[in-house]
């Protein structure tokens, strides 16, 4: 794994010249739009990336961009690696091996999600608060290699309280109404049944999707500061459960996401 990490980072060197990277991003369901307030200095496509996997799915274009967002370097990956797509944890969570290789020290990230929490409604943000790791294995199982990090890594703090105040903040200054909670992290790809729904809710989640678990322990291992925040696009909520379908996801991801741009956006400033 260590050599695959420093081949991987050497060949993005490579192409990318001296660009370095602080924060690195990646980018959920339909949550693409951020991309455009990017000044782009390099676009790889997970393809032409030594040892990345390929993103499969609709709504998730694979690309590394590489530039300037709100006077930072930054990294981003638009469209991640799932589970459900038959990759393994270590696949899923090597860029963010990677992107740390680069240089960042916090690493942001987005997704869609269902919620269960009562008080919530289509359309929402939450700031992930801390997450439940439902999937049936974990990124870190098999060697620990020292250098990537500890073989029993903490998790009391997993997403960093001072960026989520900061995104609280300016989530106020913008007037956008944000929530903040517990995401639960399973496989997919099918949706929740209403049993399964009313199990997560009563079990602490807040919320629910199929993706970032994976990526923030890979991160936090590797001493990463984290940043996640969740779009809230279907609802789960006891006695209210609705039908849910990817478009419909992709459809209020993409309609809600303009706030989340801007939380990031500003959130990349003030780091
Ligand atoms: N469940 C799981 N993942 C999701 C959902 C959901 O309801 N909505 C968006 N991603």
């Amino acid at each position: 794994m260590l050599d695959q990490i420093e081949f991987t980072t050497k060949s993005i060197r490579e192409r990318t010249a001296d660009f370095k990277p602080s924060i690195g991003i990646i980018l959920g369901t339909g949550l693409g739009g951020l991309v455009k307030e990017i000044k782009i200095a390099y676009t790889l496509p997970y393809n032409e990336i030594p040892h990345f996997a390929l993103s499969t799915v609709e709504g998730h274009s694979g690309k590394l961009i590489f530039g300037e967002l709100s006077g930072k370097q930054v990294v981003v990956m638009q469209g991640r690696f799932h589970f459900y797509e038959g990759y393994d944890m270590k696949q899923i969570t090597f860029p963010v091996r990677v992107m740390k290789a680069l240089g960042i020290s916090t690493l942001c990230v987005s997704n869609a999600c269902g919620g269960m929490n009562p008080a919530f409604q289509v359309g929402e943000l939450m700031i992930i608060n801390d997450h439940i790791n439902l999937f049936p294995t974990n990124p870190l199982i098999g060697k620990n290699y020292p250098e990537l990090g500890p073989r029993f890594p903490d998790m009391g703090e997993t997403y960093k309280k001072e960026l989520r105040e900061l995104a609280k903040q300016i989530a106020k200054e913008n007037n956008i109404k944000v929530d903040e909670g517990v995401y639960a992290g399973l496989t997919g790809p099918c949706f929740e049944t209403p049993a399964e729904f009313r199990y997560l809710r009563r079990i602490g989640a807040d919320v629910v999707g199929m993706s970032t678990v994976p990526e923030v322990i890979v991160a936090k291992h590797a001493g990463l500061d984290v940043f996640g925040i969740s779009i809230v696009t279907d609802l789960g909520v006891e006695g209210h459960v609705e039908k849910v379908t990817h478009e419909e996801v992709q459809h209020i991801a993409n309609l809600q996401e303009p706030k989340l741009t801007l939380i990031i956006k500003e959130l990349v400033k003030r780091i």
